[in-house]
């Protein structure tokens, strides 16, 4: 498939905006101060925090950081769980939730067996989503602009 480039000049802190990409949705999510810190909070109870698992897969050398991305403000992540493939829905609102634990800090929540991400698309442990949701390749032609692929 051909690369899609991205507009994220009207993309505000806390929003999301998905695009597709080879026939697969994908996220780029402007994290907030709160959001990039939740990362600290979750570090201890996602099942691969450094992204260990399949990395030439799941997370190119870039995204091998506590963020998993470029640049600690923007996530980039194909929104397809890496179960079986349903599509999380975004839960980024902490603190209690039907289905969410009460200590959630914000991400996403997958409706068909109930894997739970962070905002890094970590998986959280003992879920059974065997991987972090894939960050695809990308890269940024400008600060308002990305090609993804
Ligand atoms: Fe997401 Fe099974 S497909 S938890």
């Amino acid at each position: 498939g051909a690369p899609v480039e991205v507009d994220i000049s009207t993309l505000n802190a806390g929003e999301m905006k998905t695009v597709e990409w080879r026939g697969k949705p994908v996220w780029i999510i402007k994290r907030t101060p709160e959001m990039i810190a939740s990362l600290k909070k979750t570090d201890g109870k996602v099942a691969d925090a450094d992204s260990k698992r399949n990395p030439d897969e799941f997370t190119p050398e870039y995204a091998r950081n506590e963020w998993r991305s470029r640049k600690p403000e923007l996530m980039v992540a194909v929104g397809i769980c890496t179960h079986l493939g349903c599509s999380p829905s975004s839960k980024f609102t902490p603190g209690p939730q039907p289905s969410l634990p009460d200590d959630w800090e914000g991400g996403f929540l997958c409706p068909c067996h109930g894997s739970t991400f962070d905002m890094a698309g970590r998986v959280f442990k003992n879920k059974p989503a065997p991987d972090n949701l894939q960050v695809p390749r990308y890269m940024f032609l400008s600060d308002t602009k990305l090609v993804i692929g």
